[in-house]
């Protein structure tokens, strides 16, 4: 089983609340799905604050977990594992667990720790600029239900909002007036029974919806641009037996937990250059396509002509046999025309489909957009961050945004293994830099530009190594100069080894 992660697709939300020894500092947070709660919930654990307030865009904790409703959603990393180490969850029902029941267990979380008496739901966070005179935070955020603006003052800001939030719509399929829906915006209104279904993409949403939705449409057409590497999956539900022995015999779920983690730790080598992992990686892949796809024409099409890896890895068992059925087109030629009812290929094809389903993806490299944020001398964050690419040190923190902290900011997600195990070792070490700053009395810390200079190159330097930093497969991880942003290219150990202590010497405290 290789086992790869999805990134939180979340929205914005912000925190404030004051900690001594200065009772009235107010600390602003952006927060959502799994990092939102988790730094919510460490607050109160770790420095004891309760007087924070959160806003959220959406009605509900969740953020991705709530959003992604569409036929199949699930989180491919397994669920033990893919959950906080703070709070195990003995009752999965199943090794990979679908949208709902994570979703649930956020909110479960949420509701144990009394997240939800501090969070002002549809709220959204427009802008965060850093005032310089004052040293902090100016926050411009909408009360959607009243529409109305008010503006907040903090002193720190942290942004939770997750890489695959804002869905990716390309204009070419603005043309098109019948029925249509990004995956990541599902309308279950929309009739799928008897209708001809066209579905664009190829990426871990299409795979998971496509099995879902073969059996119901009448015809169904799957517009593929790139092959995707497709791995074999385990899945199988959990027995009341086991689910009572995770729950009362100690040390079970730990020791799965432990299993699941350091399998996948095994797996980053896989994206190393000319590795035997990678090799192994790639015969899964291969076996899985032979196995299950029979027409040498379907096996040519569905073999992906780039390196495992250089995009994300998608385990399904169900993908290969729903392209095999009698009433799906795979079509791989390129779209030249889309009319109000049709679509057109290279090569002349012509469907005119009921539905258009857009798995297109996300716009992961705008970051934190729509918010605004204007950093240190008045400059827009997300510009700079085009123009000279983004920085971060440690994945978290700028130099030109003192006072502010990204949970899963660049060069943060995985290939591999578990994003929540990256946010629990983002929100220890920001913990300690706001202790750090109590300590001190210091009212603004910032990352020296040295510092994260340095931490930007050893970056580079590591991705160097990786089958994407050497390999563009034009792939989210990347952005339009062809440098890996989205990614963290070590293990995971590697990222808590680096986390699990702050380098004070990085900082500067006034
Ligand atoms: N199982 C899971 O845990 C799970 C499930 C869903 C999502 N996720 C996470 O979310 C990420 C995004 O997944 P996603 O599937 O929503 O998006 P994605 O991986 O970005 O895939 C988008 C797909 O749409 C295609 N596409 C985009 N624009 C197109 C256009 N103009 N014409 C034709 N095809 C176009 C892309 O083709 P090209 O490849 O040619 O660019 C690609 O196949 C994943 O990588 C993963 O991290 C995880
Ligand atoms: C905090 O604010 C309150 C009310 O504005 C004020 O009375 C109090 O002196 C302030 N405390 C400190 C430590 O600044
Ligand atoms: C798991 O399910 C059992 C039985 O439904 C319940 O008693 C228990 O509280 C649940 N545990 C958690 C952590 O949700
Ligand atoms: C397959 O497509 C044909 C022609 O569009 C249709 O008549 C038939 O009912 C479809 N079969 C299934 C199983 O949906
Ligand atoms: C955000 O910045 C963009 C470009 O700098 C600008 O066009 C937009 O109006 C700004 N939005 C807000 C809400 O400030
Ligand atoms: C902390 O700083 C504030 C002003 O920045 C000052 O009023 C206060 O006396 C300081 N407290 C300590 C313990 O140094
Ligand atoms: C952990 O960091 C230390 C230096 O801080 C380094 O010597 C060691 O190799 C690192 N271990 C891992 C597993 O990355
Ligand atoms: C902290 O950073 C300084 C300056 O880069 C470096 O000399 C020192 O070794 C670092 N300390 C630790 C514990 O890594």
């Amino acid at each position: 089983m290789l086992l790869i992660i999805i990134l939180l697709l979340t929205l914005l939300k912000f925190t404030k609340w004051s900690v001594n020894p200065n009772p009235n500092r107010s600390f602003s947070l952006l927060i959502t799905s799994f990092s939102g709660v988790c730094v919510a919930v460490q607050l109160r654990k770790q420095l004891n604050i309760e007087s924070y307030t959160v806003f959220d865009e959406n009605r509900d904790v969740g953020g991705t977990w709530l959003v992604n409703t569409y036929p199949g959603c699930a989180c491919d990393i397994p669920s033990h594992l893919y959950s906080y180490s703070f709070e195990p969850n003995p009752n999965w029902s199943k090794v990979y667990s679908g949208q709902e029941e994570i979703w649930e267990y956020l909110r479960n979380v949420a509701k144990k720790y009394d997240v939800y008496a501090n969070i002002k739901f549809n709220h959204r966070v427009i802008s965060a600029e850093w005032d310089e005179k004052i040293g902090k935070w100016l926050v411009k955020v909408l009360d959607k239900p009243n529409n109305k603006e008010e503006i907040y003052i903090f002193d720190i800001l942290i942004s939770s909002a997750g890489a695959l939030r804002v869905p990716n719509y390309p204009q070419q399929f603005e043309a098109f007036e019948g029925p249509k829906m990004h995956s990541a915006v599902w309308d279950s209104s929309i009739e799928l029974k008897d209708k001809v279904v066209a579905i664009v993409g190829s990426g871990a949403s299409a795979v998971q919806i496509i099995p879902e939705i073969v059996d119901k449409v009448k015809q169904l057409v799957v517009y593929q641009r790139n092959a995707a590497w497709v791995i074999p999956r385990t899945q199988f539900p959990f027995s009341s037996y086991t689910k009572w022995a995770f729950a009362n015999i100690p040390g079970v779920q730990w020791s799965l937990r432990n299993l699941i983690f350091w399998s996948n730790e095994m797996y980053i080598s896989a994206f190393g250059i000319n590795t035997i992992m990678g090799k192994i990686a790639v015969m899964l892949g291969n076996y899985q396509l032979n196995r299950q796809v029979s027409d040498p024409e379907l096996r040519e099409k569905l073999t992906p002509k780039y390196p495992l890896g250089c995009k994300r890895v998608t385990p399904s068992n169900e993908y290969y046999p729903a392209l095999g059925k009698p009433n799906v087109t795979l079509i791989t030629s390129k779209i030249t025309d889309v009319t109000k009812d049709s679509i057109t290929n290279e090569d002349g094809t012509c469907v005119q489909p009921d539905v258009l389903i857009l798995a297109t993806g996300f716009k992961v490299q705008d970051f934190f957009a729509p918010l605004n944020i204007t950093s240190k001398g008045g400059e827009d964050l997300l510009k700079k961050w085009k123009k000279e690419g983004p920085c971060a040190y440690m994945g978290i923190a700028c130099h030109s945004t003192p006072n502010a902290f990204f949970i899963l900011g660049p060069n943060t997600g995985l290939g591999h293994n578990s994003i929540v195990f990256t946010i629990e070792c983002q929100v220890n070490w920001m913990i300690k830099v706001i202790e750090e700053m109590s300590k001190r009395n210091a009212s603004v810390v910032s990352i020296k530009k040295s510092a994260e200079d340095e931490y930007m190159d050893s970056i580079l330097t590591s991705m160097k190594t990786t089958v994407w930093g050497t390999y563009d497969c034009g792939s989210w991880y990347a952005d339009h100069r062809g440098v890996i942003t989205a990614l963290w290219p070590e293990s995971l150990v590697s990222y808590y080894n680096r986390t699990k202590d702050v380098n004070f010497s990085h900082m500067e405290f006034m």
